[in-house]
């Protein structure tokens, strides 16, 4: 007889358990994942839970306020925020190759959150011993196998494994074993809102891996105006919870195009939309074409730099939801 409820009380036993007096670190990214890991966590060991929040500058718009505003004021969990956007982007701007990308964001991710957990380990309240993370069970199969097929790397998951030994601390990972749609179940027994619940997933590594090429703070620009008004056509057309994933990829391609009586030689967005269960297949999603028509001439009229909107129709497998 499975219920929230039941779960929620579980975990909060267990990490009490595993955590007894010691204190606790959380990585937060944003994501409902994490968030779901620290209010439980919060709930079960207080102030002795301190997160993360490492703001590696490519979040969508609006995200990094949205995020340190509802943990610190609605929830009052304590919260870092670390603004390191400068040194991950000038790291990424000459970089092409996707699992380069990812793996710098993964190591440059460690390095900052690790100098973060040091401040606080030295706060005069006891180092933490433990590091929490909203790892879930498609997280811990998919960094290492592909659909039960042969054992092979697509994608290095910057959320998995990342704990370097050297800060020798115990993970705590209250989610390991749920898929995404008991997460949310278990958010909304813990009180979080539905608009937060709700929300499609975001990759750790971000808008880089959905700029394909080098990263520059001007198409990271470009990205999140798109973006923006594509999830915003989404949610007037009431089909935001219908559909798994929703994004756009700035691609590293400029066309020609013809703006007014003038040429125009800007680059292509990619819209891509997905339904899925877990993440681990997924369908295109079939928008009718008056729809993306609609998207399209928003984003070509507003945001400077796109002058070409594509559809991604491809699904899972043979593609993957994200472009790199
Ligand atoms: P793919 O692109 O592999 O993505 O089909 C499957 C799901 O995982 C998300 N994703 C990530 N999530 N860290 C994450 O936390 C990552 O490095 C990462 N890469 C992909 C992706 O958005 C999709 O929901």
């Amino acid at each position: 007889d499975w219920s929230m409820a039941a779960y929620r009380a579980e975990m909060i036993a267990k990490i009490r358990a595993q955590v007894g007096d010691g204190r606790v670190i959380c990585g937060l990214s944003g994501g409902v994942d994490s968030s779901v890991a620290a209010v439980l966590i919060h709930e079960a060991i207080g102030d002795r839970l301190t997160c993360i929040y490492v703001d590696h500058g490519l979040m969508r718009q609006g995200e990094s306020e949205q995020v340190v505003g509802m943990f610190r004021d609605a929830y009052n969990i304590p919260l870092v925020h670390v603004d390191a956007a400068d040194l991950f982007i000038d790291a990424l701007e000459g970089e092409a190759d996707p699992e380069t990308k990812r793996k710098t964001i993964g190591r440059l991710f460690i390095e900052t959150f690790e100098a973060e957990a040091a401040k606080i380990a030295a706060d005069g309240r006891g180092a933490p011993g433990f590091l929490a993370q909203g790892t879930l069970y498609p997280d811990v199969i998919e960094s290492v196998s592909f659909s039960g097929g042969p054992s092979v790397t697509i994608k290095s998951h910057h959320n998995v494994g990342g704990l370097p030994d050297r800060m020798n601390m115990k993970l705590v990972e209250p989610l390991r074993e749920l898929f995404k749609d008991e997460v949310r179940a278990l958010g909304r027994e813990l009180g979080l809102p539905e608009s937060f619940i709700g929300r499609h997933p975001f990759p750790g590594p971000g808008l880089a891996i959905r700029c394909p090429g080098g990263v520059t703070r001007e198409k990271l620009d470009i990205l999140r105006k798109a973006d923006a008004i594509y999830l915003d056509e989404i949610r007037k057309a009431g089909l935001y919870d219908q559909i798994w994933q929703a994004f756009a990829v700035l691609l590293p391609v400029q066309t020609v195009g013809v703006m007014g009586d003038g040429r125009t030689y800007e680059f292509v967005l990619a819209l891509r939309a997905v339904t899925s269960v877990d993440g681990m297949t997924a369908d295109f999603y079939a928008f009718d074409m008056a729809f993306l028509g609609r998207a399209a001439t928003r984003i070509i009229n507003e945001v400077r730099g796109v002058n070409r909107v594509v559809y991604d129709v491809t699904s899972k497998p043979p593609g993957t939801i994200e472009w790199e």
